[in-house]
């Protein structure tokens, strides 16, 4: 296998993100070739793909095109794949893990085109080197990904293995904390740049604040991972790696970060566990940390941005003592924060009305399964109060 050869690159997403996934692969210069709901493809070669996991915020997995045939039966499906070179890309010593979505007429679980697969590289890797690498459910290792749709089939190397939204900084989660892929997200979608300064009450266990400060002075998201999907393939170059490594290292600046970043939580216990979360991610000197009501958060005098992701009765809380927070939480808004642009992030749109503010603007997330919008409020000086009817 050519570790320079271009081919399409599937980059996926969770629900909401895609849009936010388009613009990173754009800034970092890629082309679009197609999107969807759960992702965005793009081309580009192996070398690419190791870029792309150290750098992008909002995406899960970065998978590189291998094969893309004609499919009828899980006979084919064998035979397509082991044609394949295996024993140049996955050693025998390796572990192996096989990923499948499946939705074709003759067959209705993935389990089955799964071993499919299996069998075809572990028989393919036995002939040629006499040895075959283990297999099963770990994605730590070498992890191969089949997507099977009516008549067509589809094989990837997935360089990325564990999803990218596992950082590797939120060692002391908090309760109903945010992915932090869905946090970059939120944070790119308040237009934040480092050059603002920006308020988090309700912080949790410090997940917005993190991803705030990353995209300020442009840290990549990759890195505090050391595991990569893409170094349990055999053209896994280290050498390569280090210069990617050390090329977006420097565009880090720490001093784009001009303003202050202010995260605040009623609850001491959240309030440590972020700055324990801060202080692995590398960021806890830049983010000022506060024990304290949200309605007692500092808020510095001019523009900026306010975020806040109260609890919204689904999984935390009951909704009664909740409207009377939301409404405390427009009044916030209104007194506090007049100049700021506040984003309320929540999964309830009955309680988002007891803020009592018109959103200008309502932009659609997923929180886990739960829909959330965060919506958007000009905070004029002397804003204005009309009552809300969040659609
Ligand atoms: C949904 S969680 C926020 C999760 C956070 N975005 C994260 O990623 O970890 C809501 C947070 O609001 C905090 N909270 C609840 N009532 C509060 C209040 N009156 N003032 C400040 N924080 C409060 C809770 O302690 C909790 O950490």
């Amino acid at each position: 296998m050519n570790i320079k050869e271009r081919k399409n690159i599937l980059v996926t997403c969770g629900p909401g993100l895609k849009d936010y996934l388009l613009a990173e692969l754009e800034g970092l210069g890629f082309e679009i070739v197609s999107s969807h709901a759960g992702g965005v493809v793009t081309r580009g070669s192996f070398i690419d793909c190791m870029k792309l996991n150290f750098c992008l915020r909002t995406a899960y997995n970065v998978l590189y095109l291998l094969k893309e045939f004609r499919c009828g039966s899980s006979e084919a499906l064998y035979r397509q794949v082991n044609i394949l070179p295996w024993e140049n890309i996955i050693a025998p010593e390796e572990y192996l893990c096989v990923l499948s979505r499946v939705d074709t007429w003759s067959i209705n679980n993935s389990m089955y085109p799964s071993l499919k697969v299996k069998d075809a590289i572990v028989d393919r890797i036995n002939k040629k080197t006499g040895s075959r690498p283990d297999s099963g459910p770990d994605r730590t290792k070498a992890v191969v990904n089949l997507f099977w749709k009516e008549h067509r089939a589809w094989i990837y190397l997935n360089t990325s293995g564990i999803k990218l939204s596992d950082r590797n900084y939120r060692k002391m989660p908090h309760i109903a904390p945010l992915r932090e892929s869905l946090a970059a997200g939120i944070i790119m979608a308040t237009g934040y740049d480092g050059s603002q300064d920006i308020v988090l009450p309700m912080c949790g266990s410090g997940t917005l604040a993190i991803e705030s400060a990353f995209i300020g002075m442009n840290k990549p998201a990759g890195i505090l991972r050391s595991n990569f999907g893409f170094k349990h393939f055999k053209v896994f170059d280290k050498q390569i790696w280090e210069e990617i490594r050390n090329d977006a290292r420097k565009s880090i600046d720490a001093g784009a970060l001009r303003k202050r970043i202010i995260a605040t939580d009623i609850d001491k216990q959240a309030i440590e566990a972020a700055k324990q979360n801060a202080r692995t991610a590398g960021v806890e000197h830049l983010i000022e940390f506060n024990v304290c009501d949200f309605a007692d958060t500092e808020v510095p005098e001019g523009a900026g941005i306010v975020v806040i992701n109260p609890e919204y009765g689904e999984r935390l809380g009951e909704l009664e003592p909740l409207e009377k927070e939301y409404k405390r939480i427009g009044d916030f808004f209104k007194k506090k924060c007049a100049g700021y642009t506040g984003y309320l992030l929540t999964g309830n749109l009955q309680l988002a009305k007891k803020v009592g503010l018109k959103a200008c603007r309502r932009m659609i997330f997923y929180n886990g399964k739960i829909e959330c919008r965060l919506l958007k409020y000009e905070l004029y000086k002397g804003t204005r109060q009309t009552p809300d009817n969040p659609g």
